[in-house]
């Protein structure tokens, strides 16, 4: 095998519905075993003969794929069994998986074949995060877990097996994310690199809840549109985001969000816990040339104010259309009504 290379070349494939940082930390590690990465993506029609249809669209789901800086290429609608001909054709040297089984609709191991052949490799799973959890705290969103004015974030005590489901859930701090934000995890996400001389910096703001697709469209074309080289993303805290977008977002904490942006190949940097307006001193302290927003509605500040009213002032405020109408909330609802598929 090995045509054309003295690269290690890896193959990972997966359904990589609803796209969380568990699976970038996964294609993190899968990439780490080698120098290119090779990521193969059922179809919808697939999914759904083996375990349900998927929440988004193999569309959807290739182009999220696509965004994660660890990926090399993606093969659309690739089998459900890993073949040694897939791994092949592709010029593979092996395939690597998360340390759980994956079995078609039959009860077969989906990698029996390359674990035969020892062209198998596996890296533990991301403890704390999985669709199923997602789904689990979008439900609960129906119920009123979110208290105002309790901690920014807080990692609950419990045992994570009994957290998240319960009623005594109060909010998505304490009672539904399992996961363990530490600053290891951060780093091994992050590129560390400053911005060049003369480069162009971008500057974007949001909630960034749930990363999806609508996002990875705004942050790309944000980023083309006004030629920039440099791509900055401010987050902002958990009680900003849930006084302006109501209910009880977000679902995912500032630790998860920072990892999901940090994921996405279009960033460079992310601020987090960003002010809501941004004014003179954040704009100076980062250089930035230009601030970018996408067609959605701009809340206003506390105050009643236009948090862009300092960049539109000074003229460095521009508008971008992703072209995708994908929101947070859209999500949930697929999800809701999706439920009896989970
Ligand atoms: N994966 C992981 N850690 C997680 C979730 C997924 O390492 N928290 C890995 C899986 O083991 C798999 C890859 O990500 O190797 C993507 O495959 P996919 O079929 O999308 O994963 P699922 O196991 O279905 O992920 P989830 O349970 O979150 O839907
Ligand atoms: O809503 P949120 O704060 O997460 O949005 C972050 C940025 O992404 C905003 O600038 C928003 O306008 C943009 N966006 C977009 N298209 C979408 C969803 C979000 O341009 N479908």
């Amino acid at each position: 095998q090995n045509g054309h290379k003295s690269q290690v070349r890896v193959w990972c494939d997966g359904c990589y519905d609803m796209v969380h940082f568990g699976h970038a930390n996964f294609l993190r590690q899968a990439k780490a075993l080698g120098e290119y990465l090779i990521v193969g993506v059922h179809t919808d029609e697939e999914i759904t003969k083996h375990k349900g249809p998927p929440v988004f669209n193999e569309e959807e789901r290739y182009k999220m794929v696509r965004g994660i800086k660890w990926v090399d290429e993606v093969v659309e609608g690739a089998p459900y069994v890993t073949t040694l001909e897939t791994l092949d054709k592709y010029d593979c040297d092996f395939c690597v998986h998360g340390d759980d089984i994956t079995m078609t609709a039959d009860g077969v191991d989906t990698y029996h074949m390359v674990k035969k052949a020892d062209r198998y490799r596996e890296v533990q799973r991301t403890a704390g995060v999985s669709t199923t959890d997602l789904v689990g705290r979008m439900l609960l969103l129906t119920r009123n877990h979110f208290k105002q004015g309790q901690y920014e974030y807080h990692v609950g005590k419990e045992h994570s097996s009994t957290m998240g489901q319960d009623s005594s859930a109060r909010s998505p701090y304490t009672g539904c994310s399992q996961f363990l934000p530490t600053t290891q995890k951060i780093i091994q996400f992050s590129d560390g690199k400053p911005p060049k001389p003369g480069d162009k910096i971008v500057y974007v703001a949001g909630a960034f809840d749930l990363f999806h697709v609508g996002h990875l469209e705004f942050l790309q074309k944000a980023k083309e549109q006004v030629r920039g080289d440099y791509l900055i993303v401010g987050l902002h805290t958990d009680p900003v985001v849930n006084r302006y977008k109501l209910s009880n977002f977000p679902i995912m904490n500032l630790h998860e969000r920072v990892l999901s942006v940090l994921a996405c190949k279009y960033v460079s940097e992310v601020v987090i816990g960003a002010p809501y307006t941004v004014a003179k001193d954040l704009m100076d302290h980062f250089k930035v040339d230009v601030v970018v927003h996408g067609k959605t509605p701009i809340m206003e500040d506390e105050n009643g104010e236009d948090p862009f009213k300092y960049p539109k002032e000074i003229g460095k405020f521009v508008t971008v259309d992703s072209g995708n109408d994908m929101t947070t909330e859209k999500i949930v609802e697929r999800i809701i009504r999706n439920r009896l598929e989970f």
